[in-house]
């Protein structure tokens, strides 16, 4: 990968550039502070430059090949329209498409897909898999959810939040209410804490994150000056919080009978109108990487409201749908974050 054509930003900016070519997001802490600003940065100068309509493509001829073991709208979406926007090209390979994981290897795989592609995409169960590809493969590999992470996503959410607030992330802070031991909310207590944010976490101790996340949490924090809280008590949690965030209570790959315990242990966590207003603060705003169960509207949502008698899960539709949901930007900001992150890495 070359390292030599970098086009825009301070100098402080062009070393950051200069450094993220050629390299896999598998997790984040596979990129310093400094990377994430600068891809954050990248990401919104996209963003503004499509909405212009004077975007350059910078990844003209790149192929990128997207594994996706579990099913996806934004992520997939959000790769194919960035590579798109981008001029690169993308082979999809769904749960049943490919050799990979019933006749062929995770490194089989990844020795065969860099001899074609430019950028290897992976979403599926085990982080380990993830990382085998990266290993075998000579291109960057991009994590698109894994059990453990999900990296891309937790690049998105500081990027909204820094949007919407139009302030530094380190005067921030956000509470994420739910099962604190999934892909999502482990990625967004190992960003927000390796950025200085005032992270905060509600949930039954039961769904606290693994105790080694915790660890590797709380000296993040105290170096970037950020703050970590867990806790059980959800007012305690919500005081004046600038973001309120959740996620589903039963994660891809989680067996359906999860459902009847999840519900009894999460149901008081629930972002309800009630929470919403334990902020205190009247411009909290509500994020969700979505898929949301706010309603009944989907067969999953109809099967549960029949089963528990509830109407909505994580959030209430009455949040979901307020002026406080940021949750459709969000959304749309993973294009725009994924584009930065294959622009730095494979772009000319
Ligand atoms: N937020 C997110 O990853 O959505 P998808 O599962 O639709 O990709
Ligand atoms: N925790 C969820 C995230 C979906 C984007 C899951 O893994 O299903």
């Amino acid at each position: 990968m070359t390292t030599s054509h970098v086009t825009t930003g301070t100098p402080a900016t062009r070393i950051e550039a200069a450094r993220l070519r050629g390299r896999d997001y598998l997790s984040e802490l596979d990129f310093t502070a400094a990377e994430i600003h600068h891809l954050l940065d990248l990401a919104a100068e996209l963003k503004q430059a499509r909405r212009a309509g004077t975007e350059t493509p910078r990844l003209t001829g790149r192929r990128i090949a997207l594994i996706f073991e579990k099913n996806s709208t934004r992520t997939r979406c959000a790769f194919e329209t960035a590579a798109a926007d981008q001029g690169a090209t993308t082979t999809y390979l769904g749960p049943d498409s490919s050799h990979l994981g019933h006749k062929e290897s995770v490194a089989d795989t990844a020795r065969v897909l860099e001899r074609m592609y430019d950028g290897i995409e992976y979403r599926g169960f085990a982080q380990q898999t993830v990382t085998e590809l990266a290993r075998h493969a000579r291109v960057p590999v991009y994590n698109g959810l894994t059990d453990e992470c999900h990296p891309t996503q937790s690049l998105c959410d500081v990027f909204t939040m820094r949007e919407h607030s139009g302030r530094p992330l380190e005067e921030i802070s956000f509470c994420y209410l739910g099962d604190a031991r999934n892909n999502t909310a482990r990625s967004l207590a190992v960003m927000g804490s390796l950025l200085g944010m005032d992270v905060r976490i509600a949930a039954p101790r039961a769904l606290w994150p693994d105790p080694e996340l915790v660890a590797e949490c709380l000296p993040l924090s105290d170096r970037s000056g950020g703050t970590f809280t867990l806790t059980e008590e959800v007012e305690e949690a919500v005081a004046g919080a600038d973001y309120l965030y959740t996620d589903v209570w039963v994660s891809m790959g989680e067996p359906a009978e999860t459902w009847h315990e999840r519900i009894a242990q999460l149901l008081p966590y629930q972002v309800n109108a009630k929470v919403l207003a334990a902020t205190g603060n009247p411009d909290t705003a509500f994020l969700h990487c979505l898929p949301a169960l706010h309603d009944s509207r989907t067969e999953l949502g109809a099967e549960l409201l029949a089963e528990y008698g509830l109407d909505a899960l994580e959030v209430t539709d009455e949040v979901f749908e307020s002026p406080a949901s940021l949750v459709f930007e969000q959304a749309e900001n993973r294009m725009h974050t994924i584009k930065a992150v294959l622009v730095a890495t494979l772009g000319a």
